[in-house]
Formats: C-alpha cells, sequence, structure tokens
C-alpha cells in the first residue's frame, strides 16, 4: 500500500511539473511575439521532465515486475517521439506546426495517465 501512495504523489507531482512548463510553452507559441529562445528552453525543459519522469516510472515498474511495462513503455515513447518531431519542426522554423504542440499533448498526457498510469497504480495498490 505504501508503494502505491509514494507513487501517486511522486506522480502527481511530476505531471503537474510537465503540465505547467506545457502550459508556459502553450503560451510562449501563441503569444503575440515569438520569443525563440524561450520556446527552445521550454521545449528542452519539457522533454528533459517527460524522459526523467517516465524513465523513474519505467525502473519502478521494471522493479515491481510489473507486467503492462512493454505496453506503458511503449506509450511513454510514443509521446516522446511526438514531442521529438515537434521540436524538429521548431528548430527548421515551421512555427506553425508547433503551434497546437501543447493541446495536442496535454490531451495525449492526460488520456496515459487514465490508461497507463492509473493501471500501475492499480497493479501498485495490490503489491504488498
Ligand atoms: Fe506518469
Ligand atoms: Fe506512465
Amino acid at each position: 500500500m505504501a508503494y502505491v501512495q509514494a507513487y501517486q504523489t511522486t506522480n502527481d507531482q511530476d505531471h503537474n511539473s510537465i503540465v505547467a512548463i506545457g502550459s508556459e510553452l502553450g503560451l510562449l507559441l501563441t503569444g503575440p511575439t515569438l520569443d525563440r529562445n524561450r520556446v527552445a528552453y521550454a521545449l528542452n525543459m519539457l522533454k528533459a521532465s517527460m524522459l526523467l519522469h517516465f524513465s523513474d516510472e519505467e525502473e519502478l515498474m521494471k522493479s515491481h515486475n510489473y507486467p503492462n511495462l512493454f505496453h506503458h513503455k511503449r506509450s511513454h515513447d510514443y509521446i516522446i517521439s511526438v514531442l521529438a518531431e515537434f521540436i524538429s519542426a521548431f528548430a527548421v522554423g515551421r512555427e506553425s506546426t508547433t503551434a497546437d504542440l501543447w493541446p495536442h499533448l496535454q490531451k495525449t498526457l492526460d488520456t496515459h495517465m487514465q490508461r497507463y498510469d492509473a493501471d500501475l497504480a492499480g497493479y501498485l495498490g495490490h503489491t504488498p
């Protein structure tokens, strides 16, 4: 039971930081003027915070022999690949492509939490 509480707390905190960075990025991308340096910084921060969170979560799944690790990790990899695509688009000046990044990513993250993170929490809740 302690595992699930620790996981849920960390998961909520990490997701809140990811959402905070993403929301800031969303504002930067849709504001009246585009500050490319700040956008590039926010994109890097978003990617770093996601990679760190996903990696921690995957280590936790491994250490608890979580049976859905493969599918859960595949969803993490998908989210990172979407972000990486947007980063590449921004790097070559296709800002119009990146403008809808955050709403899209936020929706994908919400679905991930409801489907995969909730399942993991349920599994950890049954771990002695
Ligand atoms: Fe998570
Ligand atoms: Fe996850």
